[in-house]
């Protein structure tokens, strides 16, 4: 395909995410402006209002991210946990979102956003917002020729720096371990980032989804936490 439909089909696949997005916004606080998104329609990049935390969620409080949260059991089970702190899920799939959305009904201090993962760290989440990102049981893409739609890049890690507020984490687990070993790698060469060591306590959060099938194979489970650093004065 050429670039310039290339560069139309891809602007247009992210418009109708805001468009949605925003429509989730507002289907879940009625009481948010219709005008909390502007729109932009031009071909490089949509530009987008970043989201207003605060109002979001109706109050001040810690933010924890889960990235492709799935059907949101991770998400809900630790918001029932730590009820001082704000989760947001991030999904893609109209019907997990659903899901989560019937699952997190009683719980107060759960959102969640359909929303393709890369254009809500970068473009929605605003600098230094949040404490904790979790990326747990990312799509592997396992053939050599789909590494490319893996989503743990140096891209996506440059996006997560600038919205984690300074010492905030990336948690990330996968089963896989060719994908484990390309994030560990562009994890070591990141001087935004430190490896924080592995913390024996790992296992107080709760099991997501497709841990919970991975561990039923008895597979492997692969863990990194990231810190965001210090910048150099
Ligand atoms: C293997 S599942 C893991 C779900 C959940 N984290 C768990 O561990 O049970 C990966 C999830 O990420 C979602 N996903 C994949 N790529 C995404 C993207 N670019 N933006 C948002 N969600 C995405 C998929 O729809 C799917 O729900």
């Amino acid at each position: 395909m050429p670039l310039q439909k290339r560069r139309q089909a891809a602007a247009l696949q992210s418009t109708l995410f805001v468009r949605d997005t925003a429509e989730i916004l507002r289907g879940l606080n009625p009481h948010l402006s219709p005008t909390i998104f502007s729109m932009d329609y031009s071909i490089s990049k949509p530009r987008v209002a970043r989201l207003d935390v605060v109002q979001f969620f109706g109050r001040k409080a810690p933010l924890h991210v889960d990235l492709g949260c799935g059907d949101g059991t991770f998400l809900c089970e630790m918001a029932q946990q730590f009820p001082k702190k704000n989760f947001l899920g991030i999904e893609r799939l109209t019907k997990r979102v659903e899901k989560v959305r019937r699952k997190a009904e009683k719980i107060e201090n759960v959102r969640v956003l359909r929303a393709d993962t890369l254009l809500a760290v970068r473009d929605l989440l605003p600098e230094c917002s949040v404490g904790t990102f979790y990326l747990l049981f990312p799509d592997p893409w396992p053939k050599r020729r789909h590494h490319c739609r893996r989503i743990f890049t140096r891209d996506f890690l440059d996006a997560i720096a600038v919205a984690l507020e300074q010492n905030g984490m990336l948690r990330v687990a996968t089963d896989h371990l060719d994908y484990f070993q390309q994030i560990e790698r562009l994890s070591c060469a990141d001087r935004q980032f430190e490896v924080e060591p592995q913390l024996p306590n790992d296992f107080i959060f709760p099991v997501t989804k497709f841990e919970r099938k991975f561990r039923d194979q008895s597979a492997p489970i692969y863990r990194l936490t990231l810190r965001k650093t210090s910048p150099v004065t």
